[in-house]
């Protein structure tokens, strides 16, 4: 139909009038990135909603939702104020080529905080990442709940977290926490898969330290309460501490390319430039186990010689250093890696360490990514404060990760695996399909130390030279069962190889695994001890 004309105002409804609006709100759009409320934001050496998308995804991909939306709230004064978007950017675009939905939180609109149209536009995008299988990145500045639009507010967190827990090993959920975040901000990203958190800019508490000085009467530095460092050392609510916002999208780019879209896919194989034949890194193997059991050696060598290009993209790199958890490949094809440390509390696994993994196992299980462990564990950290926390409790959710996960598994003893440190780290009984193991492994309920004080206590007390007969009865045991052949002898191990053969031997059984197929029996869904 055309466009009807007036005689005060002929191009009024005109296509160019109606195209010059659009243009007109674009601008005020665009206008934003002026304002003193960014200038503000920049200050703090923070980007802006915008920027930090253009900064994660491809140039030119991104595709905005839901631009024009404002609140309706009108209480507080809030009619007067009703800026575009309503705090929170939201819609699709790529990384690397691939699709993801992101929704990046406003701090310079309302502190960022969540409202019922700023709540309805992440549940459409979240929405739209569900039905389309593909990551959802949610990039939180924000002081939680919209305090002037109330309950709405909450009601609409209590949405968002619904959601990720539907996409919960479903699609990938990646949560980049650039601000101060508090309330709903925090607790929606603790239930994501990967939570990272940027030097100094970045805190995250259930509740700010203004409301706690006001309502406990206590004062304490928001460094202390949730910083960056904090969450990735001392809490473990954080996976990735980056030295600056561009360090953390360049970390979320690196995890997304070694997870698949969703769980219906596997992961993106690469190309593999890897050398068919034994490198240096193989034979430095050989010696890389000191002759005396009691010590350490950084079992990151043995992980980056397994893995192409020497490559480890460490998960909580920070936390509970006595595992290290990442992802890797092996000729091309995503890992993730879960290894006792020995140069941290021997490798002992305590409750941090269980939780640590345990987590890590499942995020892999659920994307299909096969679990490669590598084992040097003197067993479960005693102690009183160990065993007050919970470890029967939270130590229990790492074997049940494993013997819970369907994905191919490959497990290599290098050392130590006592006790139940052995049943629990990737042991043959959990549902392990290829174990390997080192020559010097040694795979037993106890080292010698310890069985002879338990066994030979009163011998050792009454022989004729107590040290020379706990020296002769300690080395009688370690000779019969501080080794890998009793456990092989079994087929509880299924090869015990040369420390040089490590790396091609797990190419050949990854590549026998392709394709595994496990069935469970039908139920809703399991009770991991929480
Ligand atoms: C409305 C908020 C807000 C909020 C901050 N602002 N938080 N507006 N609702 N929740 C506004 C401030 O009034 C201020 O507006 C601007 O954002 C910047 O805030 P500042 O306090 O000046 O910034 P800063 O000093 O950096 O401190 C940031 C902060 C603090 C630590 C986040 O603002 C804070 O503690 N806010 C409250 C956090 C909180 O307790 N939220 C819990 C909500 S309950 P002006 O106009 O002055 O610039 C919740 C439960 C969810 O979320 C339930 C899920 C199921």
């Amino acid at each position: 139909m055309a466009s009807e004309e007036t005689p005060d105002n002929p191009a009024r409804n005109g296509t160019a009038a109606r195209l010059a609006e659009l243009r007109r709100r674009r601008d005020e759009l665009a206008a934003h990135a002026g304002s003193d409320a960014v200038r503000r934001q920049h200050d703090k050496g923070k980007m802006t909603a915008r920027e930090r998308i253009d900064a994660l995804l491809d140039p030119g991909t991104f595709v905005e939702l839901d631009a024009f939306a404002r609140h309706r709230s009108h209480d507080f004064g809030m009619e007067r104020n009703r800026p575009l978007g309503d705090g929170v950017i939201t819609g699709y675009g790529k990384v690397d080529g691939r699709k993801v939905c992101v929704f990046a939180q406003d701090f310079t609109v309302f502190g960022g905080s969540l409202g019922e149209k700023y709540g309805e536009k992440i549940v459409k995008v979240m929405d739209l990442a569900l039905s389309t299988g593909c990551p959802i990145i949610g990039i939180n500045d924000s002081g939680g709940a919209r305090i002037q639009e109330g309950v709405v507010s909450l009601a609409y967190y209590a949405e968002l977290v619904k959601r990720h827990v539907e996409g919960s090993g479903v699609i990938p959920q990646i949560s980049l926490m650039m601000g101060p975040c508090a309330g709903g901000a925090v607790y929606a990203p603790a239930i994501t898969d990967f939570v990272v958190m940027v030097e100094e800019t970045s805190h995250m508490f259930v509740t700010g330290p203004e409301v706690l000085r006001t309502v406990m009467g206590q004062t304490v530095d928001r460094e202390e309460l949730g910083g960056a460092l904090s969450h990735n050392t001392v809490s473990g609510n954080a996976h990735y501490l980056a030295q600056d916002e561009k360090d953390a999208f360049e970390y979320v780019r690196l995890l997304l390319s070694h997870l698949p879209s969703n769980n219906m896919e596997d992961p993106p194989d690469y190309d593999v430039t890897e050398p068919a034949g034994l490198t240096e890194a193989d034979l430095a193997l050989d010696t890389l186990i000191p002759d005396s059991p009691n010590q350490p050696y950084d079992m990151r060598r043995v992980i980056r010689t397994v893995l192409d290009s020497g490559e480890l993209l460490e998960v909580q790199p920070l936390f509970a250093q006595n595992v290290v958890c990442g992802l890797g490949r092996v000729n091309g094809q995503s890992v993730g890696i879960v290894a006792n440390q020995p140069i941290v509390q021997a490798g002992a696994l305590d409750i941090d360490a269980s939780e640590k993994a345990a987590r890590f196992i499942r995020m892999c299980d659920s994307f299909h990514v096969p679990i490669l462990s590598f084992v040097d564990v003197p067993g479960f950290l005693p102690g009183l404060e160990q065993e007050q926390g919970g470890i029967i409790r939270r130590g229990a959710k790492l074997i049940y990760a494993y013997a819970e996960a369907t994905v191919p598994m490959v497990t290599v003893v290098t050392r130590k695996a006592y006790g139940g440190g052995y049943g629990v780290m990737g042991s043959k009984h959990l549902g392990i399909d290829v174990n390997l193991a080192w020559p010097t492994a040694e795979i037993a309920v106890m080292g010698g130390e310890s069985a002879v004080s338990v066994l030979h206590r009163r011998a050792v007390a009454e022989a004729e030279d107590p040290a020379a007969e706990r020296t002769r009865l300690r080395e009688e045991y370690e000779q019969a069962l501080c080794n890998p052949y009793t456990a092989a002898e079994r087929g509880y191990v299924d090869a015990v190889i040369m420390p040089h053969e490590t790396r091609a031997s797990i190419a050949g059984a990854l590549e026998t695994l392709r394709g595994k197929r496990a069935h469970r029996l039908p139920r809703k869904h399991g009770n991991i001890p929480l």
